[in-house]
């Protein structure tokens, strides 16, 4: 980051910070002067990423609501604020057909990817938003525009994410500002079961040649929750290489293009 955007002094949790893309997201908002909270479930891992940053964290699952109540209540402790919230943990289990998929663990899915978003954005509304504003950014996915094979409880649960944050976005105005990016494939653990066997394949497909490293969403996200967007409120950023074009440029959609082209009337 060159800028700090405003985000200096200001501080910052973050869900799922040990790798990937939250990890990545933490790097960053240090970078710009930030004060860093993070969270995962594995302990070793909060430890070492809470020291690399100079920051604090507590391990534990965004599923569990004294968890979340914990979190927030440490960093308003060791900060004694909270300008910044990444909702960026999530699961993409149960994977698999929605007709053999086990209701519970669907549930399960919804908990971690909404219900502790929303559990964590009323932790930091009620504990410092309300009165001193502040930036929330949900990671949602690009996935969440459509429908795909054996993801239906990722993608809905992803899908309500969006939907909570355009209504949390209209709720919490005008102090609160609430968006959320959407990437397409990213180098990640999460998504390695796509990306090992096929990135020649995929990024080949893709109008900007390459899949996603977790810094391109990062510093969307970093963008979404400094003053830079101080006026974005409500607005879901597709950071996906252009995944979502990739249909409409396929070759096969030219041959369909320049078909009807051909036969378009006349300009008048
Ligand atoms: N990678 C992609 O291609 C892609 C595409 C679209 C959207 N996304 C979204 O991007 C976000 C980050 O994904 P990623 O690919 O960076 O995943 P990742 O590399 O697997 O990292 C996930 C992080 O979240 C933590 N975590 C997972 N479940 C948690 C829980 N229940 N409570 C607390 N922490 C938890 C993990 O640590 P522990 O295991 O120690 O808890 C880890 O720090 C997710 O919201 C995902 O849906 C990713």
């Amino acid at each position: 980051m060159t800028s700090s955007y405003g985000l200096a002094g200001r501080a910052a949790v973050v869900t799922g910070a040990t790798r990937g893309i939250g990890l990545a997201v933490a790097r960053q908002l240090a970078d710009a002067g930030a004060l860093v909270c993070v969270t995962a479930r594995d302990a070793a891992d909060v430890r070492r990423t809470a020291a690399e940053l100079g920051g604090i964290g507590l391990a534990g699952d965004v599923a569990d609501p004294e968890h979340v109540r914990a979190l927030v209540e440490l960093a308003l402790r060791e900060f004694g604020r909270i300008d910044v919230l990444v909702n960026n943990a999530a699961t993409n289990q149960p994977y698999g057909l929605l007709m053999d998929v086990d209701p519970d663990a669907w549930r399960d899915a919804f908990t971690v990817n909404v219900e502790a978003a929303l559990r964590l954005v009323q932790g930091v509304w009620h504990g410092w938003m309300r009165e001193h504003g502040g930036a929330v950014v949900n990671v949602c996915t690009e996935g969440a525009g459509h429908v795909g094979p054996r993801v239906g409880a990722y993608g809905t649960s992803k899908a309500a994410l969006l939907h909570l944050t355009q209504q949390l976005a209209g709720e919490l105005a005008p102090g609160v500002r609430v968006n959320s990016v959407s990437p397409g494939l990213v180098r990640t653990e999460m998504a390695r079961f796509v990306w090992e066997p096929g990135e020649e394949e995929v990024a080949a497909g893709l109008p900007l040649g390459r899949i996603g490293e977790p810094e391109d969403i990062a510093r969307a996200v970093v963008w979404l929750a400094s003053d830079a967007a101080e006026w974005i409120t409500g607005a879901d950023l597709l950071v996906d290489g252009g995944t979502r074009v990739r249909a409409a440029y396929s070759a096969q959609a030219y041959a369909v293009h320049d078909r009807l082209r051909s036969a378009a009337p006349p300009r008048p």
